[in-house]
Formats: C-alpha cells, sequence, structure tokens
C-alpha cells in the first residue's frame, strides 16, 4: 500500500527517459503533406477532415463527444494515432483515420494541433467540499485507502496536463472522459507509460467516473504553462 503511495512521482520520473529517447524518431520525419491541410482537408489516402469532428480549431464537439485536440502534447496525440491505426486503441470512427495516415502524416498533423492554443481557465473549488462531492474529492485527493492517487497528481493542477506523457483532461466533454475510463478499465484502450491509467481505472466504480468525469468537464481547458497567467487572458 504505502510503496504505491511513494512510488508513483518516481515511476514517473522513471518514465521520462524513455519518452524523451522516442522524440528524435517522432519527430525527425517531416510531413508530405502539411499538418494544416491533413486537418482541414483530409488525405487522398482517405482520411477525412479531422476539422469535421475536431472543430475548425481543434476545440473538439462536445455534443458528440469528439475530444479537442488543440494543445495536447505532439508525442502523445502521435502515440494515439498510432495506437488507433494498430487497433490497440479501439475505436471504429478513429481507427479508418489514423491508418489511412502515414507515420510523417501524424506527426505532422500531431505537431499542427500540438500548436493551436488552448482556451483559459480554471476549475470550480468548493472549498468546503467533503468525501461526497465525489469528483472533486477524487480529482484534487484522490482516495488513498484504495491506493487511488488524485487526478491532479499526474495531470496537474487544474487538469492541465504535464510534459508530453500526461495530457490535460479539463474542458474534455464529460462523455469523452468517462469513456476513456471505462476503456482504460475494459483494456480497449492502453493504459500509457507503465499502464498508469490502467492501474487508476481499475479502481473506480462507474459512479466514480461519472463524477470525476464532470468535474473536469466544468473545468475549462487551461495551457500547461499558463495556468498561472489564463484568467487574467480570459477576462479580455
Ligand atoms: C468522423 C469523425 C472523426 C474524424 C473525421 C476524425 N476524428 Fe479523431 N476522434 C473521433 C472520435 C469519436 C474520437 C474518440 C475516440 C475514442 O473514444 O477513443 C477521436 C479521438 C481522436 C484522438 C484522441 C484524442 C485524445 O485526447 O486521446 C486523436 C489524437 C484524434 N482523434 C485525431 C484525429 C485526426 C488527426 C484526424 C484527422 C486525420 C481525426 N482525428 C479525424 C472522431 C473523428
Ligand atoms: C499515476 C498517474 C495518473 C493518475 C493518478 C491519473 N492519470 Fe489519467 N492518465 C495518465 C496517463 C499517463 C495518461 C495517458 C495515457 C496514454 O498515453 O494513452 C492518462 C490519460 C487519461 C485520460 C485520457 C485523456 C484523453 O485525452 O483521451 C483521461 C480521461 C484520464 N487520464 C483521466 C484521469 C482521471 C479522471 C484521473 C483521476 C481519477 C486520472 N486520470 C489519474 C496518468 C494518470
Amino acid at each position: 500500500m504505502n510503496r504505491l503511495r511513494t512510488s508513483y512521482p518516481r515511476l514517473c520520473l522513471a518514465a521520462m527517459p524513455f519518452w524523451l529517447a522516442l522524440w528524435p524518431v517522432v519527430s525527425h520525419a517531416q510531413g508530405d503533406l502539411p499538418g494544416p491541410e491533413i486537418a482541414a482537408k483530409g488525405t487522398p489516402s482517405g482520411a477525412a477532415a479531422c476539422a469535421s469532428c475536431h472543430g475548425a480549431k481543434g476545440e473538439g464537439n462536445a455534443a458528440a463527444n469528439f475530444p479537442r485536440l488543440a494543445g495536447l502534447p505532439a508525442t502523445y496525440i502521435a502515440a494515439q494515432l498510432q495506437n488507433f491505426a494498430e487497433g490497440t486503441r479501439q475505436n471504429p470512427v478513429m481507427a479508418p483515420q489514423a491508418k489511412a495516415l502515414s507515420a510523417r502524416e501524424r506527426n505532422a498533423v500531431a505537431a499542427y494541433y500540438a500548436s493551436l492554443p488552448a482556451a483559459g481557465g480554471m476549475p470550480l473549488n468548493k472549498p468546503d467540499a467533503t468525501t461526497k462531492d465525489v469528483g472533486q474529492w477524487l480529482a484534487t485527493r484522490g482516495r488513498w485507502d484504495q491506493d487511488l492517487p488524485a487526478c491532479v497528481q499526474c495531470h496537474g493542477p487544474a487538469g492541465a496536463g504535464v510534459g508530453t506523457a500526461f495530457p490535460p483532461i479539463a474542458g474534455q466533454s464529460a462523455g469523452y472522459i468517462a469513456s476513456q475510463l471505462h476503456a482504460f478499465k475494459d483494456g480497449t484502450r492502453p493504459g500509457g507509460p507503465l499502464n498508469l491509467m490502467g492501474v487508476v481505472a481499475k479502481r473506480m466504480s462507474d459512479a466514480d467516473m461519472a463524477a470525476v468525469a464532470d468535474y473536469f468537464a466544468a473545468a475549462k481547458p487551461v495551457a500547461q504553462s499558463e495556468a498561472a497567467t489564463s484568467s487574467a487572458r480570459e477576462k479580455k
């Protein structure tokens, strides 16, 4: 029990060299079709325009549970596209899109979406939250008797994401977040480095997933580097 508690940060750090080692491989090749063109028009090989589902600015479509792509780390996007193409992350809509792209095109479109700004904002925290506020409690404190760390320990304050391995989750739709938690638990989506998300999701009930999904969906996305200044920017 205690061992797991102290080893999470170390595990996260331990994974970094692998991601850094992958970076030259992922970033080296330049796309034949530029990222913005793939996003806006799709490819002759059969990928549909990403923007038709993920929005003109990569903002996603909350009603349809199409995730936001703007501001996600490039290596994360490229890895997800590879997972869809290889079928380890199972989704009937995204699989044909990802399969139609070459590795270079995946990297190009990933770099493009990573470069788009995420809107500013912060989640609302109730200062007097109790364990009954399941969403906020799990997000910010976790549940240690189950060895369930707080989501923000890996996904950063406000769920804005950390580095390239821990994607932002704030501002994705509740339906999308919950569906991904179920997918991690059911094994239809790989759990990421060291299966970190697989371990987390297996400890959550359906009600936990729904509550924490609502909590992060109510938070507006915030760029990692701008967490401190975004609320000021948003007011303009
Ligand atoms: C027909 C609609 C549609 C089109 C077109 C489409 N997507 Fe998707 N995309 C989805 C859906 C639905 C999901 C959620 C899949 C899931 O639940 O795992 C998704 C998920 C993703 C994800 C995972 C995001 C995350 O946070 O893990 C990436 C990356 C992605 N799409 C990139 C692209 C790119 C790049 C293109 C263009 C080449 C594209 N998509 C075209 C519907 C679409
Ligand atoms: C020990 C670290 C860790 C903790 C704690 C953690 N996550 Fe994650 N999470 C990850 C990693 C790593 C990924 C990326 C997985 C991948 O590469 O596919 C991820 C991915 C996700 C995704 C997919 C995002 C997307 O764009 O598709 C969601 C949703 C998510 N986490 C929600 C949560 C929630 C909710 C909690 C708290 C209950 C949580 N996570 C706690 C490490 C963690």
